[in-house]
């Protein structure tokens, strides 16, 4: 039999417990576990359509990688939107999705200062930094029509569009460098987000030397952020694709200017065989500012 006492003391045994429950929540500094409630992170890949995070994840060493199922994706708020402007679909296709935003916001990674890599299955590598985020707020694709990703087929042939890919509601360019419109970054193939400082990523492009802003080299710069840090590399940032880093590029620009200008221009027109895409619309000052801006890298040691 529970006595008036003994009661009495219960009660305040259970407030002194919330009480302690409440401040080991509050406690600062306390790191709250990620994965647990927002995403569950694995350790290993259990799915071809698990999406593989790396970068800087908090609590985790640098190197970590961890991988979050499709399922658990779904889980997150999601948007359902038509799109009618992505040439990755034929005519009006609905799509549904998470907002990167609301992946950072899952991870506990900050908005600020994070740039977002999108890696896909040949090396191809879209960016996604703060301004591109809050300017076209794209979204990592789960499901289009209603159908699972992995499962709708690509309209350009065969294949799939591989477990993800990365659309926007709409996109309207935002600015122009020359005959530079800013373009989409809508990868497809897309295995893996990696989570990046978005100063060290633009240092290891950023032209050498000293340049004021509307100097070629900076206008250069600003197509080649967007262009070929796709493809190209610069040590481990940007896409490896190209297999053919900053550094060589450099090179070609320095010792081979006109070459340089017409690979870009129509790449096949120098070599049949080429991969790359050609940038017609590129006029000739358009590439000039390019040639100018690799040059500031040829005297870089060669990288990977
Ligand atoms: C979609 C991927 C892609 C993009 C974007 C891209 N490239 Fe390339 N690039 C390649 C590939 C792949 C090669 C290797 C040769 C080939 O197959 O064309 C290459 C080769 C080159 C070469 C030939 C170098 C040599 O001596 O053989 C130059 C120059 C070049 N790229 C410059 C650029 C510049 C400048 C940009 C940005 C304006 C750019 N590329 C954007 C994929 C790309």
């Amino acid at each position: 039999m529970v006595t008036s006492v003994n009661r009495l003391k219960l009660i305040w045994m259970a407030g002194l417990l919330a009480l302690a429950a409440t401040m080991s929540l509050a406690l600062p500094g306390a790191r709250k576990p990620i994965g647990q409630k927002t995403l569950l992170l694995r350790e290993k890949r259990a799915s071809t359509e698990d999406l593989e995070l790396s970068g800087n994840l908090p609590g985790l060493p640098a190197n970590a990688v961890r991988f979050v199922s499709h399922s658990d994706l779904l889980k997150l708020p999601q948007v359902t939107v038509t799109v009618t402007d992505d040439p990755n679909f034929k005519g009006k296709t609905e799509i549904s999705g998470v907002y990167l935003a609301e992946i950072l916001r899952a991870l506990d990674i900050p908005e600020k200062d994070t740039l977002i890599a999108a890696i896909c299955d040949d090396k191809y590598e879209a960016h996604y930094p703060v301004q591109y985020r809050a300017e076209h707020h794209p979204i990592l694709v789960l499901r289009i029509n209603g159908k699972q990703t992995a499962q709708w087929p690509r309209t350009s042939d065969d294949g799939s569009y591989g477990p993800y890919l990365v659309s926007h509601a709409s996109f309207t360019p935002r600015y122009r460098v020359l005959a530079y419109a800013e373009e989409a970054q809508i990868p497809n193939g897309v295995l893996e987000l990696r989570f990046l400082e978005e100063e060290e990523v633009f240092n290891a492009i950023h032209p050498r030397g000293d340049f004021a802003a509307g100097s070629p080299e900076m206008l250069g710069y600003q197509i080649a952020r967007e262009n070929c840090f796709r493809c190209h590399n610069a040590d481990s940032y940007g896409g490896h694709k190209a297999s053919m880093p900053w550094s060589t590029l450099g090179r070609v620009a320095q010792n081979n200017p006109k070459i340089f200008e017409r690979y870009i221009k129509n790449p096949q027109a120098v070599n049949s065989l080429a991969q790359m895409p050609g940038f017609p619309e590129y006029d000739d000052a358009t590439l000039s500012t390019l040639t100018t801006y690799f040059q500031t890298f040829s005297t870089e040691k060669g990288s990977k």
